[in-house]
């Protein structure tokens, strides 16, 4: 490994918010590394590559794979938490990885689709995190809610993942961009990624939904970064009657929408990683980093050893970076 970044998703395994009996686990999917060697059957890497770890691995030859439109994969699947490693502990207990990767650790052991080749110009320690937060945010919005030109969005919660989606909104031309979170620290960062207005729910002397109706008359698209379940539901409020609304963080459990409000034209999209496959996704979002098209740079702002690990975690849990990264 040479870099990994911190993303909510393990904090809600390590903090418990998201259960697990696969202990002991290495936590981590978001990673950028150099392969040190391969086995006799992979065709498509050898040593010394640059690759970019991938949590939506796909085998390529199943019907799911062939349908070029989504990234799902039946075969391979998607296991966030039933993931084996071939790590052992001194005693010989194995090692769970979370996202089948458990990428804060010096060397990891991975199937070839589990990993991208990228351009080896992109050997710096910030782009572990075009793996997850760059991809996921950019790609909910461009790909997964299919932002449209001179339309009005809102992103819920601008942690890494959120200002990708910023950006992705802007990058396809909407109009209104509207940031939403209850942190003021992270109103200028979502100004710089393209937001057009930030509010802080906590702030306004009614629901976010409704400040949203009488203003823009709703929003054509929502996209919630939290994977908090009550946002989730005032966001689909906040749906135009066409609108779409963009399911992106992890967490909430069973969400209650009116039926009826479905019917004239809306829609609650869900996918990994924007839905876009990695091998696409990641290699136009790394040239458009090194076109100067994408600040990636700006996202990372704390950097860590792996011993600093929990100082790392720390931060996220106060709110008080965008993402830390650990350099190996
Ligand atoms: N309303 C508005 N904003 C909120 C609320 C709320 N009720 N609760 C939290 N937030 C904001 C936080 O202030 C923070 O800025 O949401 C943001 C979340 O950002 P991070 O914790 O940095 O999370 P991130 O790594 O971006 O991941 C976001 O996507 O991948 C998933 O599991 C991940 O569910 C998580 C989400
Ligand atoms: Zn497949």
């Amino acid at each position: 490994m040479i870099s990994a970044g911190i993303c909510a998703s393990d904090g809600h395994i390590k903090w418990g918010h998201m259960k697990t009996s696969n202990l002991p686990m290495v936590l981590g999917h978001e990673g950028l590394a150099l392969v040190e060697s391969v086995g006799p059957e992979v065709k498509q890497l050898q040593a010394g590559d640059l690759v970019l770890t991938n949590i939506m691995s796909q085998c390529d030859q199943c019907k799911d794979c062939q349908d070029r439109s989504s990234n799902f994969c039946e075969k391979d699947g998607f296991q966030i938490r039933n993931a084996s490693t071939n790590k052992k502990l001194e005693d010989g207990t194995g090692v769970w990885g979370f996202c089948r990767l458990g990428v804060f650790s010096e060397y990891v052991l991975l199937k070839q689709s589990q990993v991208v080749k990228i351009d080896p110009r992109l050997n710096k320690e910030n782009c572990c995190i075009i793996s997850c937060a760059v991809m996921t945010g950019f790609f909910s919005a461009t790909n997964l809610a299919k932002v449209s030109p001179n339309s009005t969005a809102c992103v819920i919660g601008l942690g890494a993942i959120g200002l990708n989606a910023v950006f992705g909104c802007k990058f396809n031309g909407a109009q209104n961009i509207i940031a939403i979170d209850i942190n003021n620290s992270k109103k200028a960062i979502a100004l710089e990624f393209g937001a057009t207005e930030f509010v802080n729910p906590q702030e306004l002397d009614r629901p976010v939904e409704q400040y949203l109706k009488e203003k823009y008359g709703g929003v054509h698209y929502a996209i919630e970064c939290i994977g908090n379940q009550g946002v989730m539901e005032s966001a689909f409020k906040a749906l135009k009657p066409t609108g779409t609304l963009a399911l992106v963080g992890v967490g909430g459990k069973t969400l209650n929408f009116p039926a009826i409000e479905m019917l004239t034209g809306r829609t609650v999209a869900g996918g990994f990683l924007g839905k876009k496959r990695s091998d696409e996704g990641f290699n136009q979002l790394g040239e458009m980093y090194l076109n100067g098209q994408y600040n990636i740079d700006r996202l990372v702002t704390h950097r860590f050893s792996l011993e600093q690990i929990n100082d790392a975690f720390q931060l996220l849990k106060e709110g008080k970076c965008i993402r830390s990264i650990i350099v190996f």
